[in-house]
């Protein structure tokens, strides 16, 4: 049988420059898009990766990108929506424009992608779409929120298109990753002027000690839910906090999550809370 083909969105770094890896070396053809030319380099040391420039906020070029990434190896498999940035402050600090761009990338951006490859997948009734959410989607985070209300819309999005999908052979599932330690967090977009109101809570949220994770865990994960054939999961979770948030939101009911959670992120975690979430292992790799 012929090496099937994946397409991987945001690549220069990260989730998306690890799980180019992991689908080469199984012997997959892999579609990986940049959008920095000086990028266009970063996998060409794989033979069968082809890199390609894409701006996922570039709507025309997304809904194109089904055919040219078809054109590369002569069919398409796969899709993983993967480049997203992360957009951080208090929402009265954050512009309406930081707002817009955020959902432009995370979610309009996404939104395009999904529409390019769904015809492909359809026709040929087989194929796996992959968008990242985030255990933020899960809720409750403060200086978060227009990201998690991005990435909660690509969980939601993703469950819709399942539905919508799985008939057809077409499989769209939500990965949800924890914190793990890439590139993001040097590259986060923040809010200007924050009053000074917000200095205490603030100076608590940014103190807890949060632990990344090796960003290997989310591209095995990619990898596990590209080609596991469940056809009836549709939300994943990657690392030790990430795969803790559903059980843990199960075991106390959301109003119980949403409470624990906020005691956290004032500093206050009860023993409950430290009981039941891990802790991750850190790591130095991005
Ligand atoms: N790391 C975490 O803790 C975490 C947790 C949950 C979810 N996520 C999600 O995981 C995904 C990957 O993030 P990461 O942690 O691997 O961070 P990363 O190393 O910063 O990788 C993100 C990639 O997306 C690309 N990108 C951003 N905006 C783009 C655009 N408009 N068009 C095309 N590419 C664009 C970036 O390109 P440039 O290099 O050019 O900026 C970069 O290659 C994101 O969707 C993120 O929200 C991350």
């Amino acid at each position: 049988m012929s090496a099937k083909t994946i397409v991987i969105t945001g690549t220069a770094s990260g989730f998306g420059q690890l799980s180019v890896r992991r689908f080469s070396e199984a012997g997959w053809n892999v579609v990986a898009t940049v959008r920095k030319e000086t990028d266009l380099d970063t996998h060409a040391a794989m033979e069968n990766v082809k890199t390609l420039l894409l701006d996922v906020d570039d709507e025309q070029a997304d809904l194109a990108f089904g055919e040219l990434a078809q054109s590369q190896f002569g069919r398409v498999d796969a899709l993983i929506n993967n480049a997203g940035y992360f957009q951080s402050g208090p929402l009265e600090a954050t512009t309406m424009d930081q707002a817009h761009r955020q959902f432009q990338t995370n979610v309009f951006g996404l939104i395009a992608l999904n529409k390019a490859f769904i015809p492909i997948f359809r026709e040929q009734r087989s194929g796996v779409i992959v968008n990242v959410s985030s255990i933020s989607a899960d809720g409750g985070y403060p200086y978060n929120s227009v990201y998690q209300a991005s990435k909660a819309a690509v969980a939601s999005l993703t469950e819709g298109l399942h539905a919508e999908l799985s008939g057809f052979g077409v499989l769209v599932k939500a990965l949800h990753p924890g914190a793990m330690a890439t590139k993001i967090y040097s590259k986060i977009d923040g809010a200007q002027n924050v009053p000074e109101d917000y200095d205490a809570s603030w100076k608590a949220f940014t103190s807890l000690n949060m632990i990344l994770s090796d960003p290997e865990i989310t591209a095995e994960a990619m990898y596990r839910m590209v080609i596991d054939g469940d056809t009836r999961k549709v939300h994943y979770y990657s690392g030790p906090d990430g795969e803790a948030t559903p059980r843990v939101k199960q075991l106390l009911g959301q109003d119980w999550y949403f409470e624990e959670l906020s005691a956290r992120n004032r500093n206050e975690a009860t023993p409950l809370w430290e009981a039941l979430m891990p802790h991750p292992k850190s790591t130095a790799r991005n």
